[in-house]
């Protein structure tokens, strides 16, 4: 098992990464992965995603984390959205678990949402919620994951391609 670790991104460390970052988003969003962008997703657009990022992260709006390999290149990354409500304290949203496609299948998701969660009850969270296409290998590794299927809405959103797909939505109890 190669050694990977952990970490949790500052606003200026998202910054100093921001190439990494948008080429792990770009890499997803171009092999087929639903995440808000259609294809073809540029290097730049990506960038731009990743300082607005860096700046809610400033405003503690949320937690980005990423994984790091052996000789330290990033490849892959989650956020945990702790900007909810004033009625839900206790609740976060998980967003934008990507990991790199030359990554993949070696356990960097998992640990990634191991160490989401540790972050989220250091906060005091004690229900987490996300959606992911339906369907998707993504929506097979949450259910590997421990989470809770809710259900699905049908016609929910496109896949970068442009077909219209449906997303099921997952909680978690911490
Ligand atoms: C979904 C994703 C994050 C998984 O990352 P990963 O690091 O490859 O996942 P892991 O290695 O931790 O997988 C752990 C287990 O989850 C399941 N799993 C992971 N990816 C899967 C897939 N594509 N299809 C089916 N099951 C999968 C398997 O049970 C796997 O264990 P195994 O490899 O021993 O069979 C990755 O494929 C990805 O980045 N996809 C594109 C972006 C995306 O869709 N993100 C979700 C947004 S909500």
């Amino acid at each position: 098992m190669p050694a990977f670790t952990v970490h949790s991104l500052s606003r200026e460390e998202i910054l100093s990464h921001r190439q990494a970052l948008a080429d792990i988003l770009v890499n997803c969003v171009n092999g087929g992965a639903s995440v808000s962008f259609m294809m073809p997703l540029s290097l730049s657009r990506a960038g731009e995603f990743w300082s607005a990022i860096a700046e809610s992260v400033g405003r503690q709006e949320r937690t980005v984390l990423v994984c790091k390999d052996e000789t330290h290149q990033l490849a892959g990354t989650v956020q945990l959205v702790t900007d909810q409500p004033e009625n839900q304290p206790h609740r976060a949203d998980v967003a934008k678990l990507l990991v790199h496609e030359k990554a993949r299948r070696q356990g960097i998701a998992m640990l990634l949402m191991d160490a989401l969660e540790a972050t989220a009850r250091a906060q005091g969270k004690t229900v987490l919620v996300l959606d992911t296409a339906t369907g998707s290998g993504a929506e097979s590794f949450y259910q590997r994951a421990g989470w809770q299927k809710s259900g699905e809405i049908p016609r929910y959103a496109l896949m970068p391609d442009g077909e219209m797909t449906g997303t099921t939505v997952f909680y978690k109890f911490l």
